[in-house]
């Protein structure tokens, strides 16, 4: 009997509610062979991103639509068990946009190579599509300059955690907002932040004017919602507003809620700016490397939040949404 892989498909699109067990149906296929110059990949981690819960929607036209039916769309780390390319001999790790499978089938094109300085889960975070971000969005569009202080949402996250300490070794004083006690006081304890403030624990509106009463230059924005209005009611004058995601939006009906505060914007001669982090795919190798020697010399600190069995993607997915996750959400599949 031939062998059989599974692989998770979608099976509806999640438009304006919350993620449930049946958006994905779990089959069992006939695992792929490589063909001359392929390999075949056998997946050992899969990454999970809030963008994941949009391309499901087809919110947004960045990326291609999905369809019902079509492989849950997702990066994945594999390592080569079989090769027909002399170039990936077997033992080489991988990553890329694999799917949610158990195997893979590819010619290496599209994936990027494992850094083997650091633990492979450091591609998925670090030097993952959230390192990638944190580095673009701050850099780009936050434009830091040393002295400026520097507010991220969604701080003790996998991109915003990384924000705040290329903020801080850019010379800048750093405030992180997150959910709760713990997340808090890693971001001060471990990640160097100057400031953590707990948006769930009260009047953010009000630790935001206590912890920066000058105002924050750059403001770098995970969450979307009542904490970007809060964070709009403490930007400087000529301040850098980053919209890099809008977590908040995907539980609550699909459209984000405008910020009521964005007169400030007005008032304070400020910008505010996006960006899609694929865009700068030719910057990635280079920034890579900055991320790389930041972590061999110690100055970064990076958590990688990891659960198991390849039949509880959906679960850890549904972690993202309900901040469950402390550092980046990967799910280890064998
Ligand atoms: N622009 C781009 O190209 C790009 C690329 C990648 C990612 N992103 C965006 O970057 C953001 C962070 O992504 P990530 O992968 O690093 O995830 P993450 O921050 O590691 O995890 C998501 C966190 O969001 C917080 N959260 C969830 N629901 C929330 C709500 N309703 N209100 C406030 N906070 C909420 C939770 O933290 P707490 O416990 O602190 O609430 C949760 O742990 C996302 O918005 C994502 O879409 C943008």
């Amino acid at each position: 009997m031939a062998e059989t892989m599974r692989e998770f498909r979608l099976a509806a699109h999640p438009r304006g509610r919350a993620l449930e067990d049946g958006d994905f149906s779990l089959v069992e296929v006939p695992r792929p062979a490589p063909g001359p110059g392929e390999v075949l990949l056998k997946l050992r981690w899969l990454a999970f991103e809030p963008a994941q819960k949009g391309w499901m929607e087809n919110f947004g036209d960045y990326v291609a639509p999905m369809a019902i039916g079509d492989v849950m769309r997702g990066i994945g780390l594999g390592e080569v068990i079989e090769s027909r390319n002399p170039a990936l001999p077997v033992g080489t790790l991988l990553t890329g946009m694999t799917g949610w499978r158990e195997y893979v089938v590819t010619d290496g094109e599209g994936y990027d190579a494992v850094e083997p300085a650091l633990p492979p889960t450091a591609m998925l975070s670090l030097l993952g599509l959230t390192g990638l971000t944190a580095w673009v969005g701050l850099f780009r569009v936050g434009k830091p300059v040393t002295g400026d202080t520097v507010l991220v949402s969604g701080a003790a996250g996998a991109t915003g955690s990384i924000v705040g300490q290329l903020a801080r070794i850019a010379g800048c004083r750093t405030i992180g907002i997150a959910g709760g006690e713990a997340k808090c006081r890693w971001l001060t304890e471990e990640a160097g932040f100057d400031v953590a403030l707990d948006y769930k624990a009260g009047d953010l509106k009000a630790q935001l004017r206590a912890a920066a009463p000058g105002g924050v230059h750059v403001a770098y924005d995970n969450v979307g919602g009542p904490t970007l209005d809060a964070m709009l009611g403490v930007i400087a004058h000529g301040a850098r507003v980053v919209i890099c995601g809008g977590i908040s939006r995907y539980e609550t009906g699909g459209k984000p809620t405008g910020p009521g505060n964005y007169f400030n914007l007005v008032m304070r001669r400020a910008t505010m700016g996006g960006f899609i982090v694929f865009d700068h795919a030719a910057d990635y190798p280079d920034i890579r490397r900055r991320l790389t020697a930041l972590a061999l010399a110690g100055s970064l600190r990076w958590q990688v939040d990891e659960q198991t069995g390849f039949e509880n993607a959906p679960a850890t997915l549904r972690r993202l949404f309900e901040g469950a996750n402390f550092g980046k959400q990967v799910l280890r599949i064998s």
